[in-house]
């Protein structure tokens, strides 16, 4: 069966993209099928997978709005096993006119359903309207990731509100699969306390694998590779690396 796992944080610069990319490449280096959806129009998962987006003949849009077939507009990347739904900006466009479609918080849902993958990961733009909320219904789990800094949990209430009132109506069985703390500074104090308060509001939902603050998780994506084709022994890459196998352990 497909596992579907959004990751989403209404805030801009946690660490999203680069947990999507990077968590897929090493699911998909672990043998599973793996298909990234690029749910942000702007499309910086697209980018750093290498996915020139001039050279694109559809988007995510045109599976969203037009009903084309995910199976038509999916791409290989160049990792084996690893595909994406990419997209560009006309998908802003889409966050106003699924607004008039019937079933419109199902339409990313309805679109993915019956693919052959085993895990479908959805990087969800930074913020909570109906794209993220389509994320959401599409998903059986969710990641959220949070930075390990002074403002980390602000604004987090909120997705939790949005998450609950998704449980609530449009999917009763979306779980919390867990809280990842990124960009973390061993070396200073803050990013320890941070981490602590984030396991003290999350119980049991931190993930152990922390992903530190490395440069080279931050330079991949302009060589439009995952840090996995980059720099594997990284520190950054080996911590995607732990944190894929956690994720394949909690999704069982
Ligand atoms: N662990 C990390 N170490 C260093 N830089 C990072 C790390 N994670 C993300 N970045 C950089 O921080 C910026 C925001 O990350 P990104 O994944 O795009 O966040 P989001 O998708 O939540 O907006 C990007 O420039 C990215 O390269
Ligand atoms: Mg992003």
């Amino acid at each position: 069966m497909t596992k579907i796992i959004a990751i989403a944080n209404q805030k801009g610069g946690v660490g999203k993209t680069t947990t999507t990319i990077n968590l897929g490449a090493y699911l998909a280096g672990g043998k599973r099928r793996v298909l990234i959806v690029d749910l942000d129009p702007q499309g910086n998962t697209s980018s750093g997978l290498g996915i020139v987006k001039d050279e694109l003949s559809g988007d995510l849009y045109d599976v969203l709005i037009e009903g084309t077939p995910a199976a038509a507009v999916a791409r290989p990347t160049a990792v084996d096993g690893l595909s994406v739904l990419p997209a560009s900006n006309v998908l802003a466009a889409a966050e106003v006119e699924l607004v008039s479609h019937a079933r419109r918080e199902f339409t990313l849902r309805d679109a993915l359903t019956d693919l052959p993958y085993d895990y479908v990961l959805i990087d969800c733009p930074p913020s909570l309207g109906i794209l993220t909320v389509n994320g959401l219904v599409a998903a059986h789990e969710l990641i959220i990731p949070v930075q390990a800094e002074f403002y980390a949990l602000e604004g987090l209430g909120q997705l939790v509100q949005t998450v609950q009132r998704v449980r609530k109506g449009l999917n009763p069985n979306l779980g919390l699969l867990g809280v990842l703390v990124t960009m973390h500074n061993g070396r200073t104090s803050l990013s320890t306390q941070v981490h602590e308060e984030v396991k003290r509001h999350f119980p049991d939902k931190v993930f152990e694998t922390v992903i530190p603050r490395n440069v080279r998780l931050a330079e991949a994506p302009s060589f439009g590779k995952p840090i996995l084709h980059y720099d594997k022994w990284s520190k950054g890459a080996r911590s995607y690396k732990a944190l894929a196998k956690e994720v394949m352990e909690r999704s069982k």
